[in-house]
């Protein structure tokens, strides 16, 4: 098959990786393409419309990455997207959100000023058996993040439209147990994907449900909430922090407060990294099924936004 290939970054390692597991195969690393018209199948992260409006027979997008809102935008051709699913990226997500809960939880900032004053003192902090995690989106990450804490003894809750659960973990489903599930979680990891139905979930209210003192973590998509809700949370109401790998728009505008706010911490879209010796591989297993026949998963579904 004639393929494109539109990775990101990194394209000598993306295109040694893809050829050694696709052997068979013409790869195309854009804009290096000899008929656009040829082209079957596009290996990408984000590419502009009308590059993708011109590939007339194409059969499908292979996304680099979890998230396809780039790829449901008006005037992108109705193919299907495959979403990449690579069990290292939910790993990268899982240890993130460990760090980071676990530097709240175990008062490591407290650690670090002390020492910069000369100080050391001992100081009581909560076992992860009284720090319950929250994950906002349980799919195929949420799960993996939800077994990372499990196996520390962290009670897990989950929330999900369909409230999908299992494994001692407390399911809740919908905007019906939104609060209930926010109330009882002291660290929020959202990995939801951005959607007409997660854009702006998290307003200043819904904050002002959760737990006094918790953390939020957004790993998903800075859709969820805005800049405005979580100050507030944080100056006026029972949020100690928030974690903040994405935001919207993204990167923030120079003059947004998310870059000076004392309890906001920003990180620049790395929680998750989609990494050619990992994702080559599941990308190709993709192919193969596309060319028996065979259904590609997890295929975006438009009707849900993901
Ligand atoms: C990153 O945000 C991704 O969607 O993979």
């Amino acid at each position: 098959m004639q393929i494109v290939v539109h990775p990101y970054a990194q394209s000598d390692a993306w295109m040694s990786e893809l050829r050694a597991v696709l052997p068979d195969d013409t790869l195309h690393l854009w804009p290096d393409v000899p008929a656009m018209d040829e082209v079957d199948l596009l290996i990408a992260w984000i590419m502009r419309r009308a590059d993708v409006q011109a590939m007339t027979n194409l059969q499908a997008i292979l996304s680099l990455g979890a998230g396809t809102e780039q790829w449901q935008k008006d005037g992108m051709p109705d193919v299907p997207v495959v979403r990449l699913a690579d069990p290292a990226m939910a790993d990268d997500m899982a240890g993130y959100a460990l760090h980071w809960a676990w530097r709240f939880m175990r008062e490591f900032d407290l650690a670090s000023e002390q020492q910069s004053n000369g100080v050391w003192g001992t100081y009581p902090s909560p076992a992860p058996r009284d720090t319950p995690i929250g994950i906002l989106g349980y799919g195929t990450i949420g799960e993996r993040i939800g077994r990372a804490f499990a196996a520390f003894g962290h009670p897990v809750n989950a929330w999900s439209r369909s409230g999908r659960g299992g494994g001692g973990v407390q399911a809740f489903a919908g905007a019906d147990q939104l609060d209930a599930f926010l109330e009882v979680s002291s660290v929020i990891v959202n990995v939801l994907p951005n959607t007409p139905s997660t854009t702006g979930l998290l307003t200043a209210e819904r904050f002002g449900r959760c737990a006094e003192g918790s953390v939020f973590i957004n790993i998903g998509r800075g859709t969820v909430t805005t800049a405005a809700a979580l100050i507030d949370a944080i100056d006026n109401g029972p949020l100690r922090a928030a974690v903040l790998d994405v935001t919207d728009p993204e990167p923030p505008l120079s003059d947004s407060p998310l870059w000076t706010h004392p309890a906001i911490h920003l990180t620049p879209h790395v929680a998750g990294v989609t990494r050619p010796e990992t994702a080559a591989a599941v990308v190709a297993a993709n192919i193969e099924r596309i060319r028996n026949g065979e259904p590609p998963f997890p295929l975006l579904e438009r009707t849900r936004g993901y």
